[in-house]
This record gives structure tokens, C-alpha cells and sequence, in this order.
């Protein structure tokens, strides 16, 4: 091809060599295959911020716990928390299940297969709403996340920064052009797969096994390390705290995180801002320390903020307005694995 293909005449040239190759090479994933609408949505939630890897055992426990959408709509809050334990991100749960109690109440049990009216359901943007109207109902429609764009820009050899919306919307536009009718579905997986296998991040991706390698802007013009183009981001807001471990008499102490923000309604040990100096409880607590035994520090880096924490395994006497767990007790409690280093720590004590 020649260096003067316009961006979209080279995604336009996507279609037929990439069928070909997913054909042959296409990942074998739990949820492909013929899926109901309802698998590839949680499918597609799921692997909204999770790798394909880790997703597949979540995947096969949900759909044990919950093969329908009205299990989902009438699955106990706790118990939804406790499947989704791990994963992170756990608005992603609460939001499954409200689009559930929709579909099952105001839509009639009808689940909705058109782009539009997905996008409607709490948890289903842009590209969810592609990936589900695309894959279960074969709509004509583009699921353009991180990888795809990675593809894109590099068979594009388009330099526009990826982390501005309005870039994103073209490059959205270009896809809708670049996508075969016959196959919206194949074609949109096809991509993530080439994006997880060949054209990966960084300066070596597998150029030589590519089947856009013929027409590829970057590989033509060695652009592959520079490209997809993204702006810095603001850096991470830095959270200093102290976590207490209060064990008393082989319980720990467990409170519940307020029903907004980061984590909302997910269980926790009891934790204060900023870093406490050793021997200092906070006195509202109303506890009295019987014995500290160690202190050990524990990172754990979310989208928008980095929590640097300081653990403190304290032997504590009287009340607190704590939940007192025991080790098997623990099992009931969704804590989310930002927690993760300090719940093994006290497991092993208890
Ligand atoms: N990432 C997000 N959705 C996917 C899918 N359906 N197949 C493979 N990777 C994905």
C-alpha cells in the first residue's frame, strides 16, 4: 500500500484479513461460543477493568451463583459483594444488579438489544454497550476501548492523543466505517484479541505474525513504540493512614465503609487518616490496648488515589462500635483486597 492511504482507507482494509486471522487464532473464552445476552454483559462488566485472566474464575462462580438476570435482581446485597470479592471496583456489582432489577421490573424481563437502549442500563457506556449489541444481537455497531485504539491508531498511524473524548469519538466514527456488517460481533473481538496478542503495548509487539502488517502505518513508517499517543495524566492523589488490626480474644474488629464513594458498603478494618505514632489509639474508640505487637506498611493503588498505609495488630478489651469477627466469620464480610496483605496477616493469628 502506498504511504499516501488516507488513516481510514487502512482501517477500511481491516475487516476481511482480520476475520481470517481471528477465525484461526481466536481466544477460547467461557463466554464465547453462542452466549445469551446475559453472559457477554457480565462478561463485558467484568472486563471493563480486569484482564481477561484473572476474569475467568469470577466469571464461572457468578454464573453458577446467578445464571439468570432475575438471579441477579434478587441476590442479597452481601452476597453479591462477597462473589464480586477481588475484583475491585465493586460499583460494577451494584450496578449490575439495579440494571437487572430494571430489565426484570420496567422492562418487562426483556433484555435490551439495541445499542440505544443498553446504554440506558446503569454500568453500560459506550463501549459496553457496543461490545453487548454487537456480539449477543449483531448489531453494526463499533467496542472501542484501550486495545482497540492501540490497533487503530497504529494501522491508522493517527499521532491524536487517545485520553481526549472528542479524539476517542473519531476514532469511534472511523471504526463505524471500518466495520462488516455480517460480522459486527467477530469483528469487534477480533480486535481486542489482535490488541491481547499481537499488537501489544510498547516497542516490540508481534509485527511479524500481524495480518494488517501489509497496511499498517506503523509498521511502515517503525511508529509501533510511539503510538497510541496519550497526554500525562494528573498524578495519583497520595492517602496516608493507619489501619487497625484490634484483635480481642481471637476476634478482629470489622466496620462497615459508608453506602458513597470508594468502596461504598464493603467491610474494612477500622483505619484513621494519617500516620498514627506508635502506642496511640484513637480515644472515640472507647478500647483500651492491652498488648501492640507488630506494625507493618501495605500499598494498594486505586484509579485516582494511592493508599500508603500503616497496620497495627493491637490485643484490645471493651466495646468499640465494631463488628468482632471471628476467623470463620470472616468468610461473610466482602473486604475489598486493598485490605488484602493485613486480612492474610490476621488470618493466620486467629
Ligand atoms: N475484553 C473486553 N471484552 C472482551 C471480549 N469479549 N473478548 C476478549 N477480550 C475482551
Amino acid at each position: 500500500m502506498t504511504p499516501d492511504k488516507t488513516a481510514q482507507e487502512r482501517l477500511s482494509a481491516m475487516a476481511e484479513p482480520l476475520l481470517a486471522w481471528y477465525d484461526v487464532h481466536k481466544r477460547s473464552l467461557p463466554w464465547r461460543g453462542t452466549p445469551s445476552p446475559y453472559a457477554v454483559w457480565i462478561s463485558e462488566i467484568m472486563l471493563q477493568q480486569t484482564r481477561v485472566a484473572a476474569v475467568i474464575p469470577y466469571y464461572a462462580r457468578f454464573m453458577e451463583a446467578l445464571p439468570t438476570v432475575a438471579d441477579l435482581a434478587a441476590v442479597p446485597e452481601e452476597r453479591l459483594m462477597k462473589l464480586w470479592e477481588g475484583l475491585g471496583y465493586y460499583s460494577r456489582a451494584r450496578n449490575l444488579q439495579r440494571a437487572a432489577q430494571m430489565i426484570c421490573g420496567p422492562l418487562g424481563g426483556a433484555f435490551p438489544s439495541a445499542y440505544q437502549d443498553l446504554l440506558a442500563l446503569p454500568g453500560v457506556g459506550d463501549y459496553t454497550a457496543g461490545a453487548i449489541a454487537s456480539i449477543a444481537f449483531g448489531e453494526a455497531v463499533p467496542a472501542v476501548d484501550g486495545n482497540v485504539l492501540r490497533v487503530a491508531a497504529r494501522v491508522g498511524g493517527i499521532h491524536e492523543d487517545i485520553l481526549d473524548p472528542k479524539v476517542r469519538q473519531r476514532f469511534r466514527d472511523k471504526m463505524v466505517q471500518a466495520l462488516p456488517e455480517d460480522r459486527p460481533g467477530a469483528f469487534n473481538q477480533a480486535l481486542m484479541d489482535l490488541g491481547a496478542m499481537v499488537c501489544l503495548p510498547g516497542a516490540a509487539p508481534g509485527c511479524g505474525e500481524c495480518p494488517l502488517g501489509s497496511f499498517c502505518a506503523a509498521k511502515e513508517r517503525g511508529e509501533q513504540a510511539a503510538l497510541p499517543v496519550r497526554r500525562k495524566k494528573a498524578p495519583r492523589r497520595v492517602e496516608e493512614m493507619t489501619v487497625f488490626l484490634l484483635l480481642d480474644q481471637g476476634r478482629v474488629a470489622l466496620r462497615k465503609r459508608g453506602d458513597e464513594g470508594l468502596l461504598a458498603g464493603l467491610w474494612e478494618f477500622p483505619h484513621v487518616p494519617g500516620t498514627l505514632p506508635e502506642g496511640e489509639l484513637p480515644p472515640a474508640w472507647g478500647l483500651r490496648p492491652v498488648e501492640w505487637r507488630w506494625r507493618m506498611s501495605a500499598k494498594h493503588i486505586f484509579t485516582h488515589v494511592e493508599w500508603r498505609m500503616t497496620g497495627c495488630l493491637v490485643e484490645v478489651r471493651g466495646g468499640g462500635a465494631f463488628v468482632w469477627a471471628s476467623k470463620a466469620d470472616l468468610e461473610d464480610y466482602a473486604i475489598p483486597s486493598a485490605f488484602g496483605k493485613y486480612l492474610a496477616e490476621v488470618k493466620k493469628i486467629l
